[in-house]
């Protein structure tokens, strides 16, 4: 977008508002801020010692060092690809304060690594992630499109990312809420996950502005490449749930969650929803995972520094659907 007008530089400003959702994303956003130093998550240690497998532990470190993987593209690639495409001064503002939060969430995993395992276990997660081919293939493959796409483009790609591809990873952490274990980990999960809520919604929403400026024609060839993308990355997340999760007997169950967030992706983006998979058909613990309230109620009052830093309020269904 073009800072520059008349020779000026010009200063953005609040009280000028093209589009009253980006003050409210903001608002949103600026609310529902936090850290993830101040989750107690080394209470979980009893639990990942005592109560999960070895091949439990496994998995839970490779489906975050996976979220690892998206949530670095995301901070360092991603918004920076939207932001170059922002309409306004206020929706660039608004994907600074995601690119910064992209960045929270990718260090938030280490924070788990750091607490729950040892410094030769750690680097062996990383050269996973870094190697593995399935989750090589879709960061890669979005990232094509943010570096190459259409500034549409690049927004479905950063939806389908967001409310779609993280879904095989945030299953692992929901189920074991839903169990009432990792409750301190599933709680740093929930905050992102609460975050990606509303980034999904804000983008698929530019996106649409920009679509429902398209002709008939544009449209539907938009929607065909879109579509097509989402098959393409279904097919490689079939192959990626079956790596992380043949193991554990859980893929059929991954694979139905996987399909019932596409759907909501392609709902952010104002399409129609591809798969028959609705919340009826997700695992039920999974759906309680999600709709429990937060573990720590007071967790910004209790690190003892003497104010509050925000209200952290409860996951709830509401918040997951928008
Ligand atoms: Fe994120
Ligand atoms: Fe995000």
């Amino acid at each position: 977008m073009r800072h520059i007008q008349d020779g000026s530089y010009v200063a953005i400003n609040w009280n000028h508002i093209e589009d009253e959702l980006d003050k409210a994303t903001w608002e949103k956003l600026t609310q529902q801020f936090w850290l993830d130093t101040r989750i107690p998550i080394s209470n979980d240690l009893r639990t990942w010692h005592g109560e999960l497998s070895a091949q439990e532990r496994d998995v839970v470190n490779r489906v975050f060092g996976g979220l690892t993987t998206l949530d670095t593209l995301q901070s360092q690639d991603g918004m920076a690809a939207l932001r170059a495409d922002a309409v306004n001064q206020k929706e660039e503002a608004v994907l600074n304060n995601i690119q910064f939060m992209e960045s929270v969430h990718a260090k938030s995993y280490s924070s788990i690594f750091e607490t729950l395992n040892y410094k030769a276990e750690i680097e062996e997660i990383f050269d996973w992630a870094n190697h593995d081919k399935f989750l090589q293939f879709k960061a890669n493959r979005i990232n094509d499109i943010y570096q190459k796409g259409t500034s549409l483009q690049k927004k479905v790609a950063s939806v389908f990312l967001e409310t779609f591809l993280f879904y095989s990873g945030f299953y692992t952490p929901l189920y074991y809420l839903g169990h009432n274990l990792m409750n301190n980990v599933a709680e740093v999960i929930k905050l992102i996950l609460r975050d990606e809520s509303v980034h999904g919604t804000y983008i698929g929403y530019k996106f649409q502005i920009g679509f429902n400026r398209l002709d008939e024609e544009q449209q539907g060839k938009l929607q065909e490449w879109m579509y097509d993308l989402l098959y393409e990355l279904y097919e490689n997340e079939e192959k990626y749930t079956h790596e992380l999760y043949d193991g554990l007997g859980w893929t059929e169950d991954v694979l139905t969650f996987l399909r019932y967030n596409a759907n909501k992706a392609l709902m952010n983006l104002g399409q129609e929803p591809l798969f028959p998979d609705g919340a009826e058909d997700v695992n039920p613990v999974v759906m309680n995972g999600i709709s429990t309230s937060t573990a720590n109620h007071d967790f910004f009052s209790a690190v003892g520094n003497g104010y509050l830093l925000g209200e952290v309020e409860s996951m709830n269904d509401e918040d997951y659907q928008i």
